[in-house]
């Protein structure tokens, strides 16, 4: 079975006490975690290493950076590479979330060099998609998803997109509190499978991941986990409080 993922997006919160505290309280919870699923937990630069070290000893669990350079190296003040991720062991690396397509103006463009650059450091990406609500309300969704979907992964060979992680997050949905519902979910899962399916074939498809984002929380993962084509969620609000992430955690497919 394709791996079943929460995924913690913290975006940029908490100082590094408050969140060594919030990883110590969900490590020290007792998971019985299947092979097959993972916790991953998207933290701010800064704390990386403190967190990697944590989540090492732990099986099934995994740091991400929230982003990456698209260049290999050299003099782009401020920016981290995938190389760098990869010198303290990061596993995962979030590519193309609404808030960097829309606040930082990452294009596709640039999304397809991150994806390249982080695998080629192999460093895996979980790469993001989402309509804004404009798109939702005249029904476009699809096709939208479908445009991004083509820009920043099509050129990837069959062997690269092998158990790749997608994340889908209607922009309506992030921080609003307004959850899709979990057939609003299965359906653009299944949309998301099967263009990849057209590009790469059923069985490649079939090995993705494809993550939902947007207001999960402790009360309505379960529910839209239990979707075929749901692998579970990219989770930012409730992923800050300890009881909520747990649980989400404890939501996903075995
Ligand atoms: P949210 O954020 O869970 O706070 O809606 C999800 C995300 O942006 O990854």
């Amino acid at each position: 079975m394709r791996k079943q993922i929460a995924a913690a997006n913290w975006k940029m919160n908490l100082t590094l006490a408050q969140g060594e505290k919030l990883m110590d309280e969900i490590l020290a919870t007792t998971f019985n975690m299947g092979a097959n699923q993972q916790a991953i937990f998207a933290v701010p630069f800064p704390y990386l290493l403190t967190m990697q070290q944590k989540t090492v000893t732990q099986k099934n669990f995994f740091c991400a950076a929230q982003n990456c350079a698209a260049q290999k190296s050299g003099a782009y003040t401020g920016e981290t590479s995938a190389e760098m991720l990869n010198s303290i062991r990061v596993e995962y690396v979030i590519i193309g979330h609404s808030e960097r397509r829309e606040y930082y103006n990452e294009t596709d463009t640039i999304l397809a060099k991150k994806v390249n650059i982080a695998l080629e450091n192999n460093v895996k990406p979980i790469f993001c998609c989402g309509e804004p609500l404009a798109i939702r309300e005249t029904e476009t969704q699809n096709v939208h998803i479908e445009e991004q979907l083509k820009a920043g992964l099509f050129h990837l060979s069959a062997a690269q997109i092998e158990n790749f992680i997608i994340a889908y997050e209607p922009i309506w949905a992030i921080g609003t509190g307004r959850t899709a519902s979990s057939a609003q979910a299965q359906e653009m899962h299944a949309h998301i499978r099967a263009v990849l399916s057209t590009k790469y074939g059923a069985a490649i498809a079939d090995t993705i991941s494809i993550l939902y984002g947007g207001s999960v929380k402790a009360a309505n993962a379960a529910e839209i986990f239990a979707e075929p084509d749901v692998d579970g969620g990219l989770v930012g609000g409730a992923s800050l409080i300890p009881v909520e992430f747990t649980s989400i955690i404890q939501s996903l497919k075995k």
